[in-house]
């Protein structure tokens, strides 16, 4: 028997990211679960309208995604419950700029993605940011053989109707290989 939920997204669990952006000249820093990928080089970032950083990322038309490991569970809780209206969370972090120049990094993440910003969708109580990504940084540490070793990375899962932070698993499948074993049958 299937319950029915109502209109619920459970597209979970998803990694929390730090979307970082300068607001005022300063760097503000806030965590964002509504994050997608929409393909190879372009992100999708969900920010209520009445928060602090989107000022920011629409008059600098740049934004960052940053990775935070498990380790910075205390800093990211933090940029999620406090806005930069009331708090400067810019010393929160140790900042560092790309090419773009006005898209504030996380040096403490272990991974960094550089966005310009291609579009904005208007949804019911959200800003949408497209971004394309035009430079992702990452800590030499958490390269393995196959590039970015996630287990690594370590970020920090969550689920969105919850409010507990989860740790990432361990591989148990192939990709793209598993699955042939149907096509023996
Ligand atoms: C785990 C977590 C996930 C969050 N995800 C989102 C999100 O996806 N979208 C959003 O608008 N706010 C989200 N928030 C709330 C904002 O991070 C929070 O309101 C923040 O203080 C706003 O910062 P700002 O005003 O400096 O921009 C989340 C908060 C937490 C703790």
């Amino acid at each position: 028997m299937k319950k029915k939920l109502g209109s619920k997204n459970y597209l979970c669990p998803v990694p929390v990211t730090l979307i970082g952006a300068n607001v005022n000249g300063k760097p503000n820093y806030i965590t964002i679960a509504f994050v997608g990928v929409m393909d190879y080089s372009h992100v999708s970032v969900a920010s209520a309208r009445n928060h602090y950083t989107n000022a920011g990322i629409k008059e600098n038309g740049t934004f960052s995604v940053n990775i935070p490991s498990t380790r910075l569970v205390r800093e990211t809780d933090y940029c999620g419950i406090v806005s930069g209206k009331k708090a400067d969370k810019s010393a929160v972090f140790e900042t560092f700029y790309g090419s773009l120049e006005t898209a504030p990094m996380i040096q403490e993440c272990p991974i960094n993605m550089e966005c310009r910003l291609v579009q904005i969708l208007d949804v019911p109580h959200h800003d949408v940011f497209i971004g394309e990504i035009v430079e992702t940084y990452c800590d030499e540490d958490i390269l393995g053989d196959d590039g970015v070793d996630f287990a690594k990375v370590d970020p920090i899962l969550f689920v969105i109707y919850g409010s507990d932070y989860w740790r990432f698993g361990e591989p148990f499948a192939r990709g793209w290989s598993v699955g042939k074993e149907l096509l023996k049958k």
